[in-house]
């Protein structure tokens, strides 16, 4: 059975992944917000085409769930090109890094998602590729072994990251173009909501639009997720059609509240309201406390409990805010 959280990252293969596939634009006008990354792109897209050269490599970076992975797909689609689709882990070896690569034609995009897990052995065969399109081989071993230089096609890499940070620096030098996706509008995230309903076939008003898009924490496929609970509940409950009560009703089903937070968001303030008394807190305690690896606090949870001004990242560890303690009904004593 695969687990399908509302807050979890990127679910691979799954049933969900299929849906999303099917509600990704494939062109840079159906892509909603992000208004300046698009015009940026749409300018270097427009320009490597007439040029006709590949464009430039390009680094995206941002939470999960922003649409990184449906930028990369937009981004081969408007080059006339085609994508090929891997992630930092799966390239366990130099030798899978010079597969992919032997195998690309002319103008491709390669995306490798979560590329700041690339091993250094398989970051250093990238180098050479990135800057002169080209790949050094090690053919034999000891005193007899000599390198021969190949000739590659002239490829765009994308690269995804949550964690820029875990960039280094050499390889983040070498990509042109690199762009951070923010989390996304209410008023954004509603119209998202109801273009995916409009592919899925299904009724919702503005209100309801509204209601899903405000709960969905900044990201869509957070919202489009949401989207499909809150149908089943329509479906069951009622003729199919989604309102403001049936998206209410459904949501507050699934413990997501006005703001979007979940069981586990509601944990780690508590946490650090009740156990910590406001003090600033290590991650690595609150990971232990709560029971969540670090990574998916970092990247999961924190940056919308930061957005919305719950918390905050000072030199000596996260601080839980004022309204964090309003929005959870407990007494700010200050500091
Ligand atoms: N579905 C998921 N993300 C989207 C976006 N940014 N624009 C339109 N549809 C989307």
């Amino acid at each position: 059975m695969e687990e399908e959280r509302i807050i979890s990252p990127n679910l691979e293969g799954s049933s969900e992944e299929r849906m999303e596939n099917s509600l990704r634009p494939k062109t840079l006008d159906e892509y909603i917000g992000q208004n300046k990354v698009k015009e940026n792109m749409k300018i270097y897209i427009e320009s490597a085409k007439k040029r006709n050269e590949p464009l430039d490599h390009c680094l995206l970076y941002g939470p999960p769930g922003l649409g990184k992975t449906t930028l990369a797909s937009i981004i081969a689609n408007e080059m006339h090109s085609n994508i090929k689709i891997t992630s930092g882990p799966a390239i366990e070896k130099p030798g899978d890094l010079a597969g992919l690569l032997t195998n690309l034609s002319e103008f491709d995009v390669l995306f490798i998602d979560e590329i700041h897990r690339l091993s250094k052995s398989v970051e250093e065969i990238l180098y050479p590729a990135l800057e002169d399109f080209t790949l050094d081989i090690v053919i034999g071993k000891g005193p007899s072994s000599r390198s021969i230089r190949l000739d590659l096609p002239k490829f765009t890499l994308i690269g995804a990251t949550t964690k820029a940070g875990s960039l280094t620096t050499p390889l983040r030098d070498r990509f042109g173009i690199i762009h951070r996706l923010e989390l996304y509008s209410i008023e954004d995230l509603s119209t998202i909501i109801k273009r995916s309903s409009k592919i899925l076939e299904v009724n919702i008003d503005e209100e309801a639009a509204k209601e899903i898009a405000r709960r969905s924490r900044g990201t869509p496929r957070i919202a489009n997720r949401l989207l499909k609970r809150v149908r089943d509940y329509a479906v069951v409950l009622g003729d199919g059609d989604i309102d403001l009560k049936i998206a209410k009703h459904a949501l507050n089903s699934l413990e997501i509240d006005e703001l979007g937070l979940d069981e586990i968001d509601r944990k780690l303030l508590e946490t650090m309201i009740v156990q910590y008394g406001g003090r600033a807190v290590g991650i690595e305690a609150l990971a232990a406390t709560v029971g969540e690896e670090i990574d998916t606090i970092e990247d999961v949870y924190e940056p919308y409990l930061i957005q919305i001004g719950f918390i905050a990242r000072t030199l000596r560890g996260r601080k839980v805010l004022p309204p964090a303690y309003k929005h959870l009904g407990y007494e700010y004593l200050g500091e």
